[in-house]
């Protein structure tokens, strides 16, 4: 498959268009931001432990019965995806209070919630990404009800497999990102990354954190945390 043209440059991925239809490469970066984009640095390797640990996940998840867009790992940054179209929806998936939750509610991080919240944020960067509702999803036909009903039930299972999955590895599952396309063929699929830029990890014996909270809050150690993540994940 030859890799073409660049088509998109967000703040850590490339994508680029390639000979073969509705399948794109996509190309991780070591770029690190917080923010919105008012925080930047770089992770050393961060590019290829989030390719690998994103293709690793995703595969699990297929196996378990998610669709995705994953396709084919082909170098230490890059991947063969399908080509969606993004829905411009964040879900974020929480089972412990932390980040905005814990200053949106006035509750120390680290509280374990009753049950498991769904957000939904709204895609754009230029108003950085709002928190929406089920009402301004469909006003604004963002999703129709059966596909926000799918992304829901999908991310609900994720977040049973995944945390399942960690808690083996020592790893406590807080929150994370999601996000979800439609190939032309119509059908909704996992897209974008599941990496310590988009998950809150602590280690479940010392808490430790293990994702990229330690480069938001300039805690360091976020190169040695991103390396754990892949070792126990991969054995790399
Ligand atoms: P938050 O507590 O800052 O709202 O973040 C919730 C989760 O979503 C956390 O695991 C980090 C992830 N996240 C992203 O992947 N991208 C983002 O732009 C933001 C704000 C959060
Ligand atoms: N990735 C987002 C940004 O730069 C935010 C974050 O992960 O904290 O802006």
């Amino acid at each position: 498959m030859k890799k073409l043209e660049q088509i998109y440059e967000g703040k850590a991925k490339k994508v680029f268009e390639t000979d073969v239809y509705d399948f794109v490469i996509v190309d991780y970066k070591d770029d690190a931001t917080a923010f919105n984009g008012e925080k930047k640095g770089t992770i050393n390797e961060k590019g290829i432990i989030n390719n690998k640990v994103t293709n690793h996940l995703m595969k699990m998840l297929e196996k378990k019965g998610i669709p995705t867009h994953f396709v084919e790992e082909i170098s230490d940054r890059e991947t063969i995806v399908k080509k969606v179209d993004i829905i411009p929806l964040e879900v974020i998936v929480r089972n412990i209070i932390a980040g905005s939750l814990a200053k949106r509610v006035g509750r120390p991080e680290g509280e374990k919630l009753s049950r498991t919240i769904l957000e939904f944020c709204y895609k754009d960067d230029d108003l950085g990404d709002p928190m929406v509702n089920q009402y301004h999803i469909f006003a604004m036909k963002w999703a129709t009800e059966n596909e926000l009903e799918l992304i829901s039930d999908y991310s609900l299972k994720i977040n049973k497999y995944l945390t399942e999955y960690l808690k083996d590895l020592n790893i406590e599952l807080i929150d994370f990102k999601l996000e979800f396309g439609k190939t032309s063929d119509g059908v909704i699929v996992l897209a974008d990354e599941i990496s310590p830029d988009t998950c809150r990890f602590w280690d479940s014996v010392t808490g430790e954190k293990l994702d990229k909270d330690r480069f938001r809050r300039d805690l360091g150690g976020e190169e040695d945390a991103y390396k754990e993540i892949m070792k126990r994940l991969l054995g790399e």
